[in-house]
C-alpha cells in the first residue's frame, strides 16, 4: 500500500531532528575527514555519522524502502519509497561555525518527491512540504517572492568545488550581477531554496546540484509557489536549478543561457 506523504514527512521530520542534534553535539573540534571532487570539497566524520544515523532510523521504521545519500548510502527498496538524503548540506559552513547548514531528507514515491524537510538547527528553522499541501515553516505557510522585476530581485546562488567549474560560474555571475538587485552566496543550496520559499531572496540559480541538494528544498520552493526548473524550463537537475516567481523565470533563464556553456557549469 502506498504510504501517505504526510506520514513520510512525519518520519522525516523526526529523523532530521535527531540528526540535527547529533551534528550540533559533534561540531566542536570537527575537522576534515576526506576530500571529494577537489581539496575544498570536504567531508567530515559528522557528515558520515549523520547519514548513518538517518539511514538506520529510516530503515528501522520502513525496512523495505530505498535510500540515496550523498555520503554513499544507496539501496534499492521494494516499497516504491526512496529517501533522498543530504546528511549535512553546507559542510564548509559547518566547519567554519557559520550557522547556515542543514539536514535535508526527502521522500520519493515512484520516483517523485512527495515530502521533504530541511532542518537547520543553528538557525532554529525547520522547513517542510508535502506535495499539494504547501510549504511550511513553524506553522506558517510560505509564499515565495512576488517580485516582477529582475533588476529588483535579490538572487541567491552557489558554486561547485572544482576550479574549472568555478571559473565558468564566475563568468555567469559577472553577467547576472549587473542585472539584479544583489547576489547572496550563503553556502547551502537547501537553505537557499528554503529562503526563496519564504521570500527572503527572490530568485535562486545554481548549476551542478545533485539530487540530495535539491530533493527536499526543491519541493519546498515549488510548494511555496515558485517555479522550479532547469535549462529551457526542463526539470531541474544537475545542468541547472532555477527557483523564481513565474514572472521572472523566463528572463532569468534567458540571462543564464546567453553564453555557451561547457557541461554543467
Ligand atoms: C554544497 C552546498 C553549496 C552549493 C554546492 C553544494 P555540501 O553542498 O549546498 O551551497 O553551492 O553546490 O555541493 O557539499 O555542503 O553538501
Ligand atoms: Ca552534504
Amino acid at each position: 500500500m502506498t504510504p501517505a506523504p504526510q506520514d513520510l514527512l512525519t518520519l522525516a521530520v523526526d529523523v532530521a531532528a535527531e540528526a540535527a542534534e547529533l551534528l550540533m553535539q559533534g561540531q566542536s573540534g570537527v575537522t576534515t575527514a576526506a576530500t571529494k571532487s577537489s581539496p575544498t570539497d570536504v567531508v567530515t566524520a559528522m557528515d558520515r555519522a549523520s547519514e548513518a544515523l538517518i539511514v538506520q532510523r529510516l530503515l528501522e521504521a520502513r525496512p523495505t524502502d530505498g535510500v540515496l545519500g550523498e555520503e554513499g548510502a544507496a539501496r534499492e527498496g521494494s516499497s516504491g519509497v526512496r529517501w533522498v538524503i543530504d546528511p549535512l548540506d553546507g559542510t564548509v559552513n559547518y566547519l567554519y561555525r557559520l550557522p547556515l547548514w542543514a539536514v535535508s531528507i526527502a521522500a520519493e514515491v515512484d520516483g517523485r518527491v512527495v515530502a521533504g524537510v530541511v532542518h537547520a538547527p543553528a538557525l532554529g528553522e525547520v522547513w517542510t512540504a508535502v506535495h499539494g499541501e504547501g510549504a511550511w515553516l513553524h506553522g506558517e505557510r510560505l509564499h515565495g517572492s512576488q517580485q516582477t522585476e529582475l533588476a529588483q530581485a535579490m538572487c541567491a546562488t552557489g558554486f561547485g568545488y572544482e576550479a574549472s567549474r568555478r571559473t565558468r560560474q564566475a563568468a555567469v555571475l559577472a553577467r547576472v550581477l549587473p542585472r539584479v538587485r544583489d547576489i547572496r552566496r550563503l553556502g547551502s543550496a537547501a537553505i537557499d531554496l528554503c529562503l526563496a520559499a519564504g521570500g527572503l531572496v527572490d530568485v535562486y540559480y545554481e548549476r551542478g546540484l545533485h539530487p540530495w541538494d535539491l530533493a527536499a528544498a526543491g519541493l519546498i520552493a515549488e510548494q511555496a509557489g515558485l517555479t522550479v526548473c532547469g535549462l529551457d524550463g526542463t526539470p531541474a537537475g544537475i545542468d541547472l536549478v532555477v527557483a523564481a516567481p513565474l514572472a521572472l523565470v523566463g528572463e532569468l533563464l534567458a540571462l543564464l543561457g546567453e553564453e555557451p556553456r561547457a557541461d554543467s557549469d
